[in-house]
């Protein structure tokens, strides 16, 4: 069976207990956490930044999915590296014209790289640059915020994207991931799921990730 990663979005989870919700979701099997940094720009909501996710990095081993939703995305790169990100994934549509030196500066701190794009950007303008990522992020729901409803026509933006791929390419989904549409996804060549209020509106996280698998 393909091996699915599981990263649940911390946006959803309680912030006054950030160390527990991270420690909770580890115990329940998932191996990534996902961390949406916005700046009230590229999306119209303000969230977590870079004193976070080094607060994070010093009470866990858990590899740290850092999504990007900014402006200027190549001005803040070294201060989430050095913060401890595991994984940096920008915006195609915030730094359409410099795509190649970002994915450079990633790769300089020796950090993973992803791209992101938003449901109206087509698969294709990524292609050039494939070979050179890790990790490409299809948004199934415009990004800024937690719990909105999946949208099915950026599902089939995947086989596009897997048809394509080196074998190594993880393809990502984030937006309304349930059990459902994650299964909808996987089904077309996802290999990692981000999930954020289905897994922490889950009385039980561990059904919760479990069922996504
Ligand atoms: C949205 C974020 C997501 C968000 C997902 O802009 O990128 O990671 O937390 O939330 P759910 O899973 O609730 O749609
Ligand atoms: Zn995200």
């Amino acid at each position: 069976m393909q091996k699915i990663i599981i990263s649940p979005s911390i946006l959803s989870a309680d912030f006054m207990n950030l160390e527990t919700e991270i420690k909770s979701i580890q115990e329940a099997g998932a191996q990534w956490v996902h961390i949406d940094v916005m700046d009230g720009h590229f999306v119209p909501n303000i969230s977590i930044g870079v004193p976070v996710v080094k607060s994070i990095r010093g009470k866990t081993d858990m590899f740290l999915d850092v999504h990007l939703m900014i402006e200027n995305p190549q001005k803040y790169i070294k201060s989430f590296a050095q913060a401890g990100a595991d994984l940096i994934t920008f915006h195609y549509e915030a730094c359409a014209t410099d795509v190649v030196e970002v994915i450079k500066l990633v790769k300089s701190f020796g950090k993973k790289v992803g791209i992101s794009i938003k449901p109206n950007t087509e698969p294709e303008v990524i292609f050039p640059y494939i070979n050179e990522l890790d990790l490409v992020l299809i948004m199934t729901v415009e990004p800024g915020f937690g719990g909105q409803e999946f949208m099915h026509d950026c599902a089939l933006k995947i086989p596009k994207i897997r048809e394509i791929a080196h074998e190594n390419l993880i393809i990502q989904v984030d937006g309304g991931i349930n059990n459902l549409t994650g299964k909808i996804c996987t089904s077309l060549g996802a290999n990692s799921l981000v999930a954020g209020s289905y897994i922490y509106g889950a009385n039980d996280y561990k059904k919760a990730i479990d069922s996504l698998r």
